[in-house]
């Protein structure tokens, strides 16, 4: 073989090499940013909850909407076979709602549209979000992992009211 024709070989193959390495280098960044920078993790030990004891475990004993301080409320939430519990949620313009959510059987999820809010629902895990309302109008959130035959009828909504 020539050696030019040698050369020719190690470059095609350096090009080839250069992203099988690189590409993995740049996921491991990526989970190590995520991780570690932006704080997204599996939930902790803190998060967790005995999916056979909801009944006596708060808040998940008294599902509902709660007002904790002026303008602040909590949504304590259920998902199940195939419920959100409540499934209407009432709140004044400009409160700062905060969603805490876990599943009683299968995994779940809470997708609330125009508030940019993707939670997974695991049984024994409490999944939370915050966010404030500022605009009047209603929120449709949807059950969106597939969790049996009538998965497509898990869904609800916040309504945001003008303050009168
Ligand atoms: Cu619950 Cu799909």
């Amino acid at each position: 073989m020539r050696d030019e024709q040698r050369m020719t070989i190690y470059l095609y193959e350096l090009i080839w090499i250069l992203p099988s390495v690189a590409i993995p280098i740049g996921m491991l960044v990526a989970l190590v940013v995520t991780a570690f920078g932006v704080g997204i993790n599996v939930p902790g030990d803190e998060g967790r909850v005995d999916p056979t004891k909801l009944a006596e475990t708060a808040p998940f004993n008294a599902p509902g909407v709660v007002e904790v301080a002026p303008g602040k409320y909590e949504v304590r939430m259920l998902a199940g076979i195939w419920f959100f519990n409540p499934n209407e949620i009432r709140v004044p313009v400009g409160s700062t709602v905060t969603f805490i959510v876990t599943s009683q059987d299968v995994i779940h999820g809470l997708a609330l549209h125009g508030a940019n809010i993707n939670l997974m629902l695991l049984p024994g895990r409490v999944a939370r979000a915050t966010r404030q309302f500022n605009k009047p109008g209603e929120y449709l959130f949807v059950c969106h992992e597939y969790c049996g035959i009538a998965h497509h009828t898990m869904f609800g909504k916040v309504i945001v009211e003008e303050k009168s």
